[in-house]
């Protein structure tokens, strides 16, 4: 089972970015709880992350027509990402939106999620541990239908 972790811009300043929003917890340290997680269940977790949509997108061509899961928090791509969502789109595993805030309660421009309506669910507002809980979502729930 091959699940990719990707972030989107600004995701990699985590710990220090506005910590009284985004926690202090740090990509790295996100990253090697997911990868740990996923090795533990026998799951091969790809981690990414880059300030460049089109970076983005040539991560998710190469490596997502095989996976089984996505867990994709796109940053600010999520508002206005069109490119983005129109890869994310062509791919047929679950795709998961995460974000570490809960967009809903901050300023409007975020509520409006490009990415959300080509996504399987989504989980904004949990902090670090919504990657774990999208992470856990895939490796119970996929792996059981295979
Ligand atoms: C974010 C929310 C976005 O609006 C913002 O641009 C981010 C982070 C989050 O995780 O809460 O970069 O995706």
């Amino acid at each position: 089972m091959k699940i990719l972790l990707i972030h989107g811009p600004n995701l990699n300043m985590l710990g220090r970015r506005e910590p009284e929003i985004y926690g202090h917890t740090t990509l790295a340290q996100i990253d090697d709880a997911a990868r740990a997680r996923a090795t533990a269940a026998g799951a091969t977790l790809l981690a990414f992350q880059s300030n460049h949509e089109g970076a983005l997108i040539d991560f998710i061509q190469a490596e997502g027509w095989d996976a089984d899961g996505i867990i994709i928090n796109p940053g600010a791509y999520t508002h206005y990402g069109l490119a983005l969502r129109d890869a994310l789109a062509s791919l047929h595993s679950p795709i998961i939106e995460v974000h570490l805030s809960n967009v809903y309660k901050r300023e409007a421009f975020r509520h409006t999620s490009l990415i959300a309506p080509i996504a399987t669910g989504q989980i904004a507002g949990l902090g670090w541990q919504g990657y774990m809980l999208a992470l856990e979502w895939l490796l119970t729930g996929v792996m059981r239908d295979k």
